[in-house]
């Protein structure tokens, strides 16, 4: 018992350095959940730009939580904010920001060969006792390790669209991931405030192998014009109960990222119905309407 706890204690303490790769929509969600737990946080994108926009929708964020969190004394919700901003660093050399990490998250566009030429560069530089993560939604956590030495240290870490807000983590165990490592992901998710569940390396763990395909059937569903996309979401939301419809789920989550999940998943499972390409879909990302990002989806964003 003295062991386990000591190991425990151990593993908790292990992860006080963040490198979180990609400010996008997920990456500035991870670092300002990591910011907020007290960890130091790098993050890293390949622009200043992209980096400046990352950290004022970070500011923003963060301004949400501390009004909430802090509402009956607004100087501490002050201080909250400014010292989670103070706690994240931002760089553009992946490969030199994850010298100095413990846990490395990757948070890049949704594109194998991308994510591989990312790893395969940081496993040469990053220490030996630095574990890697990718925040994938639907590619395998054993092809994207397939490219480091490190596969004892390579897991999944899965989390959700908006995530100061949604509170699960999905922790993927590939089938090179070690215990340790395992256990390592699972304190730190607690630590970051989010609730664990353990999946194993199957295409979009549990959450998107059910709402990939129903956010595509809605689509569809449109496409074939069986009824308007505002009706679909009222739909869902006041017969099914669901936060938002379908089609404002898939703006929000980012037309490209479902057209990358699906064209993968398509192309691994060619019989499979449900992964069929979508031509509205393949149009709507093609015109660069990509949803609340770009400003137009299926709807249109001040
Ligand atoms: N940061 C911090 N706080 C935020 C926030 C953010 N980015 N976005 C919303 N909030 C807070 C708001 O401040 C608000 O707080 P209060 O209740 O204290 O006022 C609360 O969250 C609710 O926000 P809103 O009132 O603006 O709007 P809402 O009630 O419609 O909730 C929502 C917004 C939480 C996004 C809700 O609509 C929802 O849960 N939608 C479904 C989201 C979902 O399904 N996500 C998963 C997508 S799939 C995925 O992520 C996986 C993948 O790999 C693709
Ligand atoms: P996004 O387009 O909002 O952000 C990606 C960011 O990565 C961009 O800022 C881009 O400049 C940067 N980037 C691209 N290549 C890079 C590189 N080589 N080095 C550094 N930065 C790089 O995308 P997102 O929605 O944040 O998705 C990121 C990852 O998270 C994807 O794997 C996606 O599947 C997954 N994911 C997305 C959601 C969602 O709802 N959007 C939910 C869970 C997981």
């Amino acid at each position: 018992i003295v062991r386990n706890f000591s190991s425990s204690s151990a593993m908790q303490s292990a992860i006080k350095n963040v490198t979180v790769i990609g400010g996008g929509l997920m990456g500035s969600g991870i670092a300002q959940v990591s910011a907020q737990a007290g960890q130091n946080v790098t993050l890293v994108d390949v622009s200043n730009d992209a980096l400046a926009k990352a950290k004022k929708s970070i500011g923003t964020n963060l301004s949400r939580v501390a009004k909430k969190m802090y509402k009956d004394n607004p100087q501490e919700g002050e201080k909250f904010v400014n010292d989670s901003l103070g706690r994240i660093n931002t760089a553009t050399d992946a490969a030199e920001a994850s010298k100095s990490a413990d846990l490395v998250v990757e948070a890049i566009v949704e594109n194998i060969g991308v994510k591989h030429k990312l790893f395969k560069q940081l496993d040469g530089v990053a220490p030996s006792h630095t574990i890697f993560a990718s925040n994938t939604s639907s590619l395998s956590i054993n092809e994207i390790a397939s490219v480091v030495k490190r596969k004892d240290k390579f897991g999944g870490l899965h989390f959700f669209n908006p995530v100061p807000v949604m509170r699960l983590l999905e922790v993927v165990k590939g089938s090179e991931t070690s215990e340790a490592t395992y256990k390592t992901m699972m304190e730190w998710g607690k630590s970051v405030g989010k609730t664990c569940i353990t999946c194993k390396d199957t295409p979009g763990f549990v959450v998107n192998r059910l709402l990939v395909p129903y956010i595509c059937e809605a689509i569809r569903l449109y496409e074939r014009g069986d009824a308007s996309a505002r009706d679909i979401d009222i739909a869902m939301k006041l017969g099914a109960g669901y936060p938002m419809g379908p089609l404002e789920l898939a703006d929000y989550v980012g037309l490209d990222t479902n057209k990358f999940i699906l064209d993968g998943w398509h192309k691994k499972f060619p019989d499979q119905q449900l992964f069929k390409p979508i031509p509205l879909l393949e149009k709507l990302v093609a015109e660069g309407k990509l949803g609340v990002k770009t400003g137009e989806g299926f709807y249109k964003y001040e």
